[in-house]
């Protein structure tokens, strides 16, 4: 169930599309239920907005379908009839799209104690300290049969005691779930169908309702309200902490470091405090990340050190190469293995051939750079005539002065020589030395004349009656 706004978030944006752990809510979600079923059995019931959310997680070959006025969790279940009622399904599960913490263990726990039990549904239970906003679980006197579920508004004070809470994960019998559906009612002060109400609705019809509860509560949290998402994402980033120091990573002061869920990292890798690793960011072994540094949907080999403030999106990095501190590396960056790209360089589109360096001060674009090249501080590659983007080619072994501008398109042959501060407007062969500057003249005693012309004026100021 993916199709409800979200009100309570106070946001633009459709609730399941909000992010923890660095991706959608959702997306969670699939990701996990495809751990259960092949993605061809899954329906994701899509509504408010609903070309965004199936934008966002198409691609995996999930089904949707639509419901197009959001009347309920129980109307969300009502319109998929269509789509799944025909289909020989046993056994419906159904997720809470907004429920991201959910793990296949849980969901096949779930589905089996339905099948043991030969429930016609089996909702997920979770004993929480505080309850509130959650359905209430009622069994018979203590019993294991469930005999209905109550939402927190509806609830009496007594009813508000009860701690087990319905999680919003359920299995149904297919069949009978399409038989029963119709009865739901919209009597309750949401005036909307809950699905909640199917328990009630079959303990009436004497079939079998029964709850099982999760081992873990912390696994069933929802995200109605912006506090809830960001206490999800805090427990995911911990949990991918926990996941990735296990695997022989280290990471100093792990609370300080946002690690998306798919990042990848190999052992004895360092992570410094307060280090974001982002999107499908792979870092290799042997590397240290040093603080503040931000990484996003990058590839680093192995033996790589970033030093401190780097600032890094959609590059990547060959074994053993240095990075920053303070680099900004854009996307379609690619270093080589054992270069170095130092404080303040900017870097964009660019291929760095290996063991070449740019050690300071550097701006750096569409540029194609061969190895062991050196690209003095200072050096700016004009890629840009306020219309196109051109492209500078710097050949292996050549050798840029310092405060240099190389005004693309243009190429610096293999083993050349620029001469710093040169402005390089045109192609420099192999070999070559480039002097792009005027020739520096001298003026002998030049300052020492004027030193004397100042003195001069002041004593005639002084000397005046
Ligand atoms: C629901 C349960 C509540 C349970 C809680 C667990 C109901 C009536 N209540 O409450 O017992 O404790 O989950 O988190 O089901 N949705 C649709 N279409 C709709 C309405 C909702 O697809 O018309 C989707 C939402 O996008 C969301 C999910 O269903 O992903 C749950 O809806 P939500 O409004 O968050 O229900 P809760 O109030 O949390
Ligand atoms: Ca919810």
């Amino acid at each position: 169930m993916a199709a409800g706004k979200g009100t309570r978030l106070k946001s633009k944006h459709p609730k399941v599309l909000h992010e923890v752990g660095g991706k959608p809510i959702l997306a969670h979600v699939i990701a996990t239920a495809e751990k259960v079923v092949p993605a061809r059995d899954i329906f994701v019931i899509i509504g408010h907005e609903a070309e965004r959310v199936r934008e966002a997680v198409d691609g995996s070959g999930v089904n949707f379908v639509l419901q197009a006025e959001q009347r309920g969790t129980g109307h969300a279940l009502m319109v998929t009839r269509d789509a799944i009622a025909g289909k020989s399904y046993d056994q419906l599960i159904v997720l809470s799209g907004d429920a991201p913490l959910i793990t296949a263990e849980t969901i096949k726990r779930l589905s089996d104690f339905h099948i043991a039990q030969k429930a016609t549904m089996t909702l997920l239970s979770a004993d929480l300290d505080n309850p509130y906003g959650y359905g209430r679980v009622i069994r018979k006197g203590g019993k294991a049969e469930v005999q209905a579920i109550v939402e927190e508004k509806s609830a009496t004070q007594q009813q508000k005691k009860i701690r087990e809470i319905n999680s919003g994960f359920y299995a149904f019998d297919a069949a009978a779930l399409y038989e029963y559906i119709d009865q739901l009612s919209t009597a309750n002060p949401h005036g909307e169908y809950y699905l909640t109400d199917m328990a009630g609705v079959l303990h009436r019809a004497r079939k079998k309702v029964v709850a099982i509860k999760t081992t873990d509560a912390g696994e069933v949290l929802g995200s109605n309200t912006r506090a809830e998402m960001i206490m999800l994402d805090a427990r995911l980033r911990l949990a991918k902490c926990r996941v990735l120091l296990e695997a022989g990573v280290t990471i100093y002061f792990p609370h300080t470091c946002v690690i998306d869920s798919d990042v990848e990292v190999g052992a004895d890798t360092v992570i410094e405090p307060f280090v974001q690793l982002l999107g499908k960011t792979k870092i290799g072994e042997d590397c240290r990340i040093r603080s503040y540094s931000v990484i996003g949907n990058s590839v680093l080999g192995d033996g790589v050190t970033v030093r401190p403030g780097t600032l890094m999106e959609g590059s990547r990095i060959g074994a053993g190469a240095v990075i920053g501190p303070y680099t900004h590396m854009r996307p379609g960056s690619e270093v080589g293995e054992g270069a170095h790209l130092g404080n303040f360089v900017e870097t964009k589109k660019i291929k760095l051939g290996k063991g070449s360096k740019a050690n300071h001060l550097s701006y750096l674009g569409d540029a194609e750079i061969g190895e062991g090249v050196n690209i003095g501080a200072g050096t700016i590659t004009c890629n840009y005539d306020g219309m196109n983007k051109y492209k500078t080619v710097i050949e292996d072994g050549a050798f840029i002065g310092s405060d240099s501008t190389l005004v693309a398109p243009v190429k610096i042959g293999r083993g050349s020589y620029v001469a710093a501060a040169s402005c390089i407007t045109e192609d420099v062969p192999a070999d070559a030395l480039a002097l792009g500057r005027a020739r520096q003249s001298v003026k002998e005693g030049w300052a020492r004349e004027k030193r004397e012309a100042q003195r001069e004026k002041k004593r005639q100021r002084n000397s005046k009656p």
